[in-house]
């Protein structure tokens, strides 16, 4: 078994799961199905892991001879951690494939950007697969249009230790560490700083650490440089922690 390198669950199964290990699976859900007959146009949208389940309705479609267009727009965070690039690189021209890396382009999602490549969206069948955070910004963009599906997951919820002061220097505030996520901590103070994908792929949280340590919720690791640009959504403060928002 190979570990998705934006994938909590496939690295834990990979580095910490052992023989014994017991898994619970809860039955597959949603509304990611293809409707008959197919239309001329399909539109694919994701981000980070979301991309599996495309590749593999693409993969479907392709088998089964579809000579429609479709538009696959994906968002990961570099090409380093682009999943099925090779096969992404051989899809045949029907395939018009976009992807997106935050990290070095600093673009995210938004309306705009999927007009330029489907000006009429809104009226093409699209499926959506992504961080919740992604989705939820693209369900915004079709406005409650039935054209789009989605299917969505969510960081899985790990805490740290409360304990110690976060301070957030733009605002002025302090606050005592809950031991969350400081995007999370730096919401229930009251502030609101940008976001995109809430789970550590697109960037848009970026903001600078003056000093403390935080842990990456995904990784585990931690890090105390000082001065450094972290994404918040994915940092805990490990104790006192000052950030500039
Ligand atoms: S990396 Fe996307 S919101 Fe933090």
């Amino acid at each position: 078994m190979r570990a998705n390198p934006d994938g909590v669950v496939s690295k834990y199964l990979v580095e910490c799961a052992r023989p014994g290990t017991i898994v619970h699976l809860s039955q597959a859900a949603g509304g990611f199905t293809m409707p008959e007959p197919l239309p001329h146009r399909l539109l694919f949208i994701s981000g980070g892991s979301g991309i599996t389940p495309v590749m593999s309705m693409v993969r479907t479609l392709l088998r089964r001879g579809y000579g429609g267009t479709i538009t696959f727009l994906h968002y990961a965070q570099s090409p380093a951690h682009q999943i099925f690039a090779d096969e992404l690189a051989e899809l045949p021209p029907n395939v018009h494939v976009h992807l997106v890396y935050p990290e070095q382009s600093g673009r995210f999602f938004t309306p705009m950007e999927l007009s330029r490549l489907v000006p009429d969206y809104p009226d093409v069948d699209t499926w959506a697969c992504g961080p919740a955070g992604l989705i939820e910004k693209i369900q915004a963009a079709y406005d409650g249009g039935d054209k789009l599906r989605v299917e969505y997951f969510k960081t899985p919820v790990l805490r740290g230790t409360a304990g110690g002061d976060v301070t957030f220097t733009k605002a002025g505030a302090t606050a005592a560490n809950t031991g969350t996520t400081l995007l999370e901590q730096a919401e229930a103070a009251g502030l609101t700083p940008e976001f995109g994908c809430r789970m550590g792929i697109c960037f848009s949280c970026t903001s600078h650490k003056a000093e403390g340590t935080v842990r990456n919720v995904l990784t585990g690791e931690e890090s105390s440089l000082p001065d450094e640009d972290i994404r918040i959504c994915v940092s805990i403060p490990v104790g006192n922690c000052a950030v500039e928002i």
